[in-house]
């Protein structure tokens, strides 16, 4: 067992002393092969070929009031049927990621397409179709659907992932007395998860012992949900997950499957099967909230920021205090001694809104960046000048030194490998037949963290290498880059190493949520191995620091031993763990990134067709080459349906999440990405972990929206605040 509390830098590690052979290298996915044949079991798979029951979710027709009551009488007389549950034990929605358990159904209806009741039938089929057959009658009341009508009601929380409120100086008589001002305004829709793979769950009694399958991110803190929703010991709780199809903060806390699949195992004497369909996903987990956000920048006629300004407005249901964390990142980007960061919450009776993939950056950076090309624009300075003008030295709040920020390389290369001097420098001024033609830019960022993280590594007699954690994989490359990691710290082949993952009988993962799983389950394997080559030292007597693992061999002293003989037939193992120390906070961490993006607007019919897209990257060692760049790639992806597509939209008389499907809630397809680029500097960052890197699923999220939007403003002279800038609003 051996500990690592970051309350140091981590200059000299052992990857760069024995050297990087196999982190970093673009290493296809480990469990590719099983994910592409369709072997990987996900959630629902699990007990395939078992006698299992089907569950099938009832849930409301109106968005708020109360529930009369609950007939099931028609329903319970169907063939096959075994149980119908409404009890006030039937959650909501997802519960929230760090709260310890789920909202339950008190006799209230809170949102449209709550969960109500719960159909449990012998097939999926008689469970949909008895489920038709519950009949609620409710007592409906007048609900609150819209953001911009509930702003004067909004309040300060303190529940929520920052401080609600940021301030420095006098941020007021800053802005009244700059010589250029920015006071803009911009909107950003509801947005979800929408993970391929939806919340699903199996469940199977044992007696008192309960074993779920179910599609989770943070394994640790779901296993204490399930226990708190169904009323048992964690102890007894055994959860597994070991592929998971996108979670993208959904998953974080658990669905309703969960305790749903749990209760309805219980009242059947079987194991249950629980899919939440597409349109309950939409409906009934949560969803990103819309936000209002007003941007003040007072600056110099040179482009100096002296008052910086960024207030959000958010939503959530009654009794949550989670809020969309708009100014995240306008805390550290840029320089300015007067600074207003605040954000507001207001009740919406709509489904609950949480994290969802780049909380904050996401949505504020859109406006953010915007609100910087726009004083570009005012200054007639080249955006990326204007940014240099305003990097700061230390963070700007805090005065706290970074921990190391690579932004302005960030945008030097970017701006070469882009050919950013051929930006049309007047915007409107170029065509490609009908088609007008604009760049743009922005800047990412994205703050890292890591957190508590175990695994444990065993060298078998044989000299074969197995990692256990209940880390998650989401689609991320988890398996793969604790491969690596393993393989280089103990000097073996990566086809010699194991890995196992998503399952509570293991030490307790970080989980996958806020780019911080890579950094932080990585720093546990590197920890567990350290403490193995002190056991090897110890066995040939020498001093582990002079001991290098090599190529199935343990080199010390001037001698090359094969590991098999040094182990001498035993087996090895340790647990090892990271845990955020001094660093974190003595220090402002984040990955940085900039965005470079052309495109072309038809004149005619108003529609924006990106046609290139760079994001260049710097997050401390990229542990795999490909799997972060597909992550990249994604949040690219998310940026440009952000900026063009994506908008959950809400019946602002009934409250009814209306595009509650893939067919309807627009994420890009094939035909709006065009060719993507992604390129990383190389960077260590000391202070993060003994990998010494950061998150970056998120980082290429952060900001690109604003980019395309730039872009489209830089092609047409329109500037779009309401996102997504669909075709009417560019026109
Ligand atoms: Mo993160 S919000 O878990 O994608």
């Amino acid at each position: 067992m051996n500990t690592l509390v970051m309350d140091d830098a981590v200059e000299e590690t052992r990857l760069d002393r024995q050297g990087e052979h196999i982190v970093g290298k673009p290493l296809d996915r480990y469990e590719g092969p099983l994910k592409v044949s369709g072997t990987a079991p996900y959630a629902y798979e699990h007990l395939a070929g078992e006698e299992v029951a089907y569950g099938f979710v009832v849930t409301s027709s109106i968005s708020k009031g109360r529930i009369v009551s609950v007939d099931a009488s028609r329903a319970e007389a169907e063939p096959g049927v075994l149980a119908v549950i409404s009890d006030d034990r039937i959650p909501r929605t997802s519960a929230q990621p760090m709260s310890g358990g789920a909202q339950v159904v008190d006799g209230r209806v809170q949102h449209y397409g709550q969960p109500v009741a719960l159909v449990v039938a012998s097939s999926f089929e008689a469970a949909r179709h008895a489920a038709r057959l519950v009949d609620v009658e409710y007592e409906a009341e007048q609900g609150r659907y819209v953001l911009s009508e509930e702003m004067e009601n909004a309040v300060k929380s303190e529940g929520g992932v920052m401080p609600a409120d940021t301030e420095r100086g006098k941020f007021e008589e800053a802005f009244a007395a700059a010589e250029i001002q920015i006071d803009e305004t911009y909107t950003t829709p509801s947005h979800h998860a929408a993970a391929m793979e939806p919340h699903a769950t199996v469940a199977k009694w044992d007696g008192d012992k309960l074993t779920i399958w179910s599609s989770g991110q943070l394994l640790e803190t779901n296993l204490k949900q399930i226990a708190n929703g169904v009323g048992i010991d964690p102890e007894n709780v055994h959860l597994m997950s070991p592929y998971i199809g996108g979670g993208f903060g959904s998953k974080l806390g658990i669905g309703p499957d969960a305790i749903m699949a749990a209760l309805g195992a219980k009242a059947v004497g079987r194991p249950v099967k629980l899919a939440l369909t597409r349109p309950n996903v939409f409906q009934a987990t949560s969803r990103r909230s819309e936000t209002i956000q007003r941007i003040r920048i007072g600056a110099t006629a040179d482009g100096r920021i002296t008052a910086l300004g960024h207030e959000t407005w958010a939503a959530n249901a009654p009794d949550n205090t989670f809020f969309e964390p708009a100014g995240v990142s306008t805390v550290f980007l840029y320089a300015g001694e007067n600074r207003c960061i605040r954000h507001r919450l207001a009740e919406l009776d709509t489904l609950i809104t949480s994290a969802v993939r780049a909380p904050g950056e996401a949505v504020g950076m859109l406006a953010l960046e915007n609100a910087m090309d726009e004083l570009a624009e005012r200054l007639d300075l080249d955006p990326i000048e204007l940014r240099r003008r305003n990097e700061p030295d230390v963070s700007p709040q805090g005065d706290k030194p970074f921990s190391t920020r690579m932004l302005l390389d960030c945008y030097e290369e970017g701006a070469r490998r882009f050919g950013w001097e051929d930006r049309p420098s007047k915007p409107a001024s170029r065509r490609d037949g009908e088609w007008l033609i604009g760049y743009g830019m922005a800047a990412a960022s994205r703050a890292n963290q890591i957190v508590k993280s175990s695994a444990e590594v065993a060298i078998e007699p044989d000299g074969r290498v197995t990692v256990r954690s209940s880390m998650t994989d989401i689609g991320t490359g988890s398996y793969t880059i604790l491969q690596q990691i393993a393989a280089d710290m103990l000097g073996v082949d990566p086809s010699d190493v194991t890995v196992e993952l998503g399952d509570t009988r293991f030490p307790a993962g970080a989980g996958s949520g806020g780019s911080f799983g890579a950094n932080s389950s990585g720093g546990s394997v590197y920890v567990a191995c350290e403490e193995l080559i002190e056991d090897l030292a110890e066995k040939l007597g020498v001093d582990p620091g002079s001991v290098t693992m090599s190529e199935g061999h343990v080199i010390a002293d001037n001698r090359r031993q094969p590991l098999t003989e040094v182990l001498g037939g035993e087996r090895l193992v340790s647990v090892g763990t990271i845990e955020p120390g001094d660093t974190g906070s003595d220090y402002e961490q984040a990955s940085y990134g900039a965005h470079f993006c052309e495109v072309a607007v038809n004149s005619v019919t108003g529609e924006s067709r990106v046609r290139r897209l760079l994001t260049v990257a710097a997050a401390g060692r990229i542990l795999n080459e490909k799997t972060a760049r597909s992550q990249c790639f994604g949040g690219q992806i998310w940026g440009i349906g952000s900026a063009l597509t994506e908008e959950l939209v809400i019946d602002p008389r009934t409250g009814l999440i209306v595009n509650h499907d893939l067919a309807e809630y627009h994420v890009p397809v094939n035909a709006d990405v065009p060719q993507l680029e992604v390129v990383f500097l190389p960077e260590r960052d000391p202070h993060s972990s003994p990998l010494q890197g950061k998150g970056v699923g998120e980082l290429a999220l952060a900001g690109v929206g604003a980019a395309v939007t730039n872009a489209i403003h830089n092609a047409t002279g329109v500037r779009v605040r309401d996102y997504p800038a669909t075709l009417d609003k560019v026109l």
